[in-house]
C-alpha cells in the first residue's frame, strides 16, 4: 500500500516573515500526522529558517529547483549540496514553470535528477502536457518523452524512492482541474511506462502525485483514484487551513 504524499509548492511567494508564519500554522494543524506524508517547498531564502522550525517534526522540506553543477561560476544558481546543508530532503525538478518560463529541457532535468540522487536528495520529478498537446492527441507521446529523457540512465536502485508528479500544464494555476478520470488515465499510463522501464514492483511502489488546481474540494476524489498517490499543491497551499484540508482529504 502506497502512503499518500502531499507537498505544498510555495513558488515565488512568502518573504521570510510570511514563511515563518505559514510554517508555524501548518505545524500547529498538521504536526505528526502518520497517515499522510506532508512536505513543504518554500523559496530558497526561507529554507534554512523553515528547516529549523520543522526540526523534530515529520514534515518534510523540499526546494523548488536546483542546479546540476557542484559549485563555481554559475551566478544565481543553488547546488544540491547547499540544499542538503540547510536540511532539504526533497527537490522539485522539471516543474512546468521551469520548463516553459526558464527554458529547462528534459536533458537539464536528467542532469539535475542524477545530481540530486548523488547528493542524497529525493527528486519530485514533474511531467505534464500542455492543452495543445492534449487536444492534438500528442499527450502520451509527450509524457513518454519526458519520462524517458528525464530518467535516462537512472538505474532502478537510483529511481527507487523518488516521486513523480503528473501536472497537466493546462491545469496549473488555472482553476481547471483534470477530472479524476482524466488524471487516473495518465497516472496508469505513467505506471505502465515505469513497469516497462524498471519492473512491476518498482512501478507499483512509486508515488505518483497529481498537481494542477488541487483544492480541498477536489482533493479527496482525485486522491481516491487507484494510481493517484498524493498531490503537489500550488495556490491552495499558501493558506494553512486549505493546505491542511487537502491533507485531511487525502
Ligand atoms: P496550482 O499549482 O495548485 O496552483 O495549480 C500546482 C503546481 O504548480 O505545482
Amino acid at each position: 500500500m502506497r502512503k499518500k504524499i502531499v507537498a505544498g509548492n510555495w513558488k515565488m511567494n512568502n518573504d521570510l516573515n510570511e514563511s515563518i508564519e505559514l510554517v508555524n500554522e501548518i505545524k500547529k494543524i498538521l504536526l505528526n500526522r502518520e497517515d499522510v506524508k506532508v512536505i513543504v517547498a518554500p523559496p530558497f531564502t526561507a529554507l534554512d529558517r523553515v528547516s529549523q522550525l520543522l526540526s523534530g517534526t515529520n514534515i518534510g522540506l523540499s526546494a523548488q529547483n536546483m542546479c546540476y553543477e557542484d559549485s563555481g561560476a554559475f551566478t544565481g544558481a543553488i547546488s544540491a549540496k547547499m540544499l542538503k546543508s540547510v536540511g532539504c530532503e526533497y527537490v522539485i525538478l522539471g516543474h512546468s514553470e521551469r520548463r516553459t518560463l526558464f527554458g529547462e529541457t528534459n536533458s537539464d532535468i536528467n542532469k539535475k535528477f542524477k545530481k540530486a540522487i548523488s547528493e542524497g536528495l529525493i527528486p519530485i520529478f514533474c511531467i505534464g502536457e500542455t492543452l495543445e498537446e492534449r487536444e492534438s492527441g500528442k499527450m502520451k507521446k509527450v509524457i513518454k518523452k519526458q519520462i524517458k529523457k528525464g530518467l535516462k540512465e537512472i538505474s532502478p536502485e537510483n529511481f527507487e524512492g523518488t516521486i513523480v508528479a503528473y501536472e497537466p500544464v493546462w491545469a496549473i494555476g488555472t482553476g481547471k482541474t483534470a477530472t479524476p478520470e482524466q488524471a487516473q488515465e495518465v497516472h496508469a499510463f505513467i505506471r505502465k511506462l515505469l513497469k516497462e522501464m524498471y519492473s512491476e514492483s518498482l512501478s507499483e511502489s512509486t508515488i505518483i502525485q497529481y498537481g494542477g488546481s488541487v483544492k480541498p474540494e477536489n482533493a479527496g476524489e482525485l486522491m481516491g483514484q487507484l494510481d493517484i498517490d498524493g498531490a503537489l499543491v500550488g495556490g491552495a497551499c499558501l493558506k494553512a487551513d486549505s493546505f491542511a484540508n487537502i491533507v485531511k482529504n487525502a
